[in-house]
């Protein structure tokens, strides 16, 4: 018996042997091969270059926003004839906002077919949480943790875009963001850097996959860089004045942590930094990311950017934007029309070298040739695919498995939730519950309005239950004078009465009040972070009928709800959430999935405190020194702490963590080893974000309070105990000095160990 065992261990451990041996020849001659086709690449850009003239080149530099109705008849004058000229021209290098395997191939055949060279175009889309069939908008995604599941999601979004003749998305935003009246930190990871790099890589690989050349991956473009989230006072646009180590520490790594994950663009953005539009900023472009970081694929700048370079009172007109743009090193215009209109003269006059126009269209035609575009440039271009992929049933699976994912509990008293499954009244209060087009969120151009699963759809679904609805007043009363901005009703209540009545007969309330979807994203700045209109009073006048309330919250960006957190049993924040928005939420309410969601952004008491995150600096007067001593680092009305700090998220289960233990073998193998018991002490089975958090005690550079290092994502059934294990090494032990120098400095380490960011379970090491 013995011997038979003994012989089959060896044969396992022969087998285990020779396959890894086999795997590290099959990666050896994966990465042969890649460096060979990365090669072959070279030769072909090259050869292709040497046939192009000077226009040509400058036109893979110019992208176009879709014009003209593209199968319909040819634009004879104007700005689209003149686009349609330049695109038969060759003269035009990438189109956006074409969408649809028809509409793009008749762009992509003209480019093939009628110009000179026949280049394919690199056809861009905003594709950040979806394609037609929507996932929860990206802050959601990121408050579930689970890096597998953002990146499946990306995964998913690229296989519809890609269905519909998209091949580049201009995604992911990894803008980290501390202020919650910026409208566009629905589109990013929130506030942390460490989260947000994880995430950065996510989804970089799931937009791009293994292989860039396949039908269903798409390139993606990390933007916008850099500092667009550190935009003054949260207002979209505005200027940031940013210092070296909040550069160096904060903005930048989910920055190069896409670039190391291979992204193979970038977009550089509409504000200045420090003096310089990010767009004309060599600096940025060049000294850091091309050149520091050996970025090889390309900068595509904003939405006019270059142009609105003059506005900011850099450039002089437009010829000196262009020539500030590509000196640079913003490789791609898009829609200013100045590299089309001026590159070719400022470079016979000597103001530009041919040589960055060359580096330029070589790194767009490197991307071209890694999509495979020129083996097939249709290869995006089928219509049955088309018709299969999109909406299909797999995706909708996806979102809405991304969506329960991403919803976070944040208050539970009494165990208000789940919702027993038999014999109650439910009242259904707000207008947002029925709402089937607001749970789409910001950025959602290629989804039809009102296909949306809504909140009373998705508790219709549970049959044992009376729902009663009533809206009790609107959000949302139409569009403002531009399109898609939503007027928000501040004074009907005249629905409220109803809405009362309903909530005395039922047994419990759900209430889902919030943002409108079209009240974050780009352009959407707000000053009050509190429930938006008339809400607020809405919910104060059904809770003086039936205190039994769970609040479900649908937003964009963190809210300041206090009102809501001292008198409201149950609270669930729901984000914007995508189309299977209403079934994820009803899933969770009935306890059929249990929420593991952690908030991203910290929510704050009051907007005054924006902006507040948890790894700030402590400052030489953090706290109180004596009751009498007004002067330490304060305000007068509201507290330093926030409503739910970072990290924060219950569950229908409680976690006790126990044994924390730090081995500080750091020195030899280079890395200290953290490990904690976590247990499940409630009764039902539930996940857990274990978080790690560090404070450097001392060094060169003041370090924040506290920072996250690192996390897991754990399942435990009740009374089970799992010992979790992480690791810190130099990477998440140094920091940036002030002339960007990476440096790890001896000294005392404390870690905090929990499931948020004011986890107290802590130990001490030395470096
Ligand atoms: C402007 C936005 O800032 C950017 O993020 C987006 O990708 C482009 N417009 C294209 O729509």
């Amino acid at each position: 018996m013995k011997f038979n065992k003994y012989i089959i261990l060896v044969i396992a451990g022969l087998l285990i042997f020779s396959c890894k041996e086999n795997n590290g020849k099959d990666l050896a001659i994966k990465d042969a091969n890649t460096s060979q086709q990365a090669s072959d690449i070279e030769d072909k850009v090259s050869e292709l270059l040497s046939k192009m003239t000077l226009e040509e080149k400058i036109g893979q530099m110019n992208q176009y926003n879709g014009f003209w109705d593209v199968t319909g008849p040819v634009p004879e004058n104007g700005d689209q004839a003149k686009k349609y000229e330049h695109l038969r021209k060759g003269y035009v290098g990438s189109m956006l906002n074409v969408r649809g395997v028809k509409d793009v191939k008749a762009v992509q055949k003209i480019a093939v077919e009628e110009t000179r060279l026949g280049i394919p175009l690199i056809i861009g889309f905003d594709v950040i949480h979806g394609y037609e069939t929507l996932s929860p908008i990206p802050l959601a995604e990121s408050a579930s943790w689970d890096l597998e599941a953002i990146k499946k999601s990306a995964e998913v979004a690229a296989k519809e875009a890609s269905a519909a003749g998209i091949n580049w998305t201009f995604a992911p935003m990894v803008d980290v963001s501390r202020d919650a009246r910026w409208g566009r930190v629905m589109e990013g990871a929130g506030e942390d850097t460490y989260l947000g790099s994880k995430i950065a890589v996510a989804r970089v690989k799931g937009f791009q996959s293994d292989d860039l050349s396949t039908h269903y991956s798409i390139a993606a473009c990390a933007k916008h860089f850099a500092a667009y989230g550190f935009a003054e006072a949260g207002r979209d646009y505005n200027t940031a004045d940013v210092g070296t180590s909040t550069l160096n520490n904060i903005i930048f790594p989910p920055f190069k942590a896409a670039k190391d994950a291979g992204v193979r663009t970038f977009m550089n953005s509409f504000n200045e930094l420090n003096g310089i539009p990010a767009t004309g900023d060599k600096y940025l472009q060049r000294d850091i990311l091309k050149k520091q970081w050996e970025f090889d694929g390309f900068v595509v700048s904003d939405w006019g950017s270059i142009t609105e370079m003059i506005a900011h009172g850099y450039a002089k007109d437009g010829k000196h934007a262009a020539e500030l743009a590509v000196n640079a090193g913003s490789d791609m215009d898009m829609e200013s029309y100045l590299y089309v209109e001026e590159l070719a003269n400022l470079v016979n006059e000597g103001k530009v070298d041919p040589k960055l126009i060359d580096d330029a269209a070589r790194r767009i035609l490197r991307v071209k040739f890694e999509l495979g575009l020129f083996e097939d440039p249709y290869k995006y271009l089928d219509e049955s695919r088309e018709k299969e992929v999109i909406g299909s049933q797999t995706i909708h699976d996806a979102v809405l498995d991304m969506a329960k994912k991403s919803i976070v509990l944040l208050k539970n008293e009494n165990k208000l939730l789940p919702l027993k499954k038999e014999g109650q009244k439910i009242a259904l209060i707000g207008d947002l519950a029925a709402d089937k087009t607001s749970p789409l969120g910001s950025w959602r151009i290629a989804a039809k309005d009102e296909t949306a699963v809504s909140v009373l759809e998705g508790l219709n679904k549970y049959t044992g239950n009376t729902v009663s609805y009533a809206k009790g007043a609107d959000v949302s009363i139409g569009k403002n004078e531009f399109a898609f901005e939503v007027k928000i009703n501040t004074t009907d209540t005249s629905g409220f009465d109803k809405a009362i009545q309903t909530a005395k007969q039922a047994d419990v309330v759900v209430m889902v009040l919030g943002e409108h979807g079209f009240q974050s994203g780009e352009g959407r700045s707000r000053t009050d972070l509190g429930l938006p209109g008339v809400q607020q009073e809405l919910l104060e006048a059904i809770y003086k009928v039936n205190k039994n309330i769970v609040l479900v919250l649908n937003n964009g960006r963190p809210l300041a709800i206090n009102w809501a957190d001292k008198n409201i049993p149950a609270i669930v924040e729901a984000w914007q959430l995508g189309t299977q928005s209403g079934n994820a939420i009803a899933q969770v309410l009935y306890g059929d999935y249990n929420p593991s969601g952690k908030l991203p952004m910290t929510f704050p008491r009051h907007v005054g405190q924006v902006p507040i995150y948890y790894n700030y600096k402590n400052t030489g007067r953090p706290t109180l020194p004596a009751k009498d001593i007004v002067f330490w680092s304060h305000y007068q009305d509201v507290a330093n702490t926030p409503l739910y700090p970072f990290g924060y998220g219950l569950s229908y289960t409680t976690f006790d963590y126990a044994n924390l233990k730090v081995s500080n073998t750091y020195g030899k193998d280079k890395k200290v080893t953290i490990s904690v018991d976590v247990t499940n002490t409630g009764d039902v089975k539930g996940k857990e974000v274990v978080q790690l958090y560090v404070k450097d005690n001392f060094a060169s550079i003041t370090r924040p309070v506290r920072e996250l290092k690192g996390f897991e994502l754990l399942e435990l059934k009740p009374n089970e105990t799992k010992t979790v294990q992480l690791t810190l090494t130099e990477a998440e032990l140094g920091f940036f000095d002030n002339q960007g120098q990476y440096l790890v400095e001896e000294g005392d380490f404390e870690v905090f160990v929990g499931g948020d960011s004011y986890a107290d379970l802590t130990s001490k090491f030395k470096l």
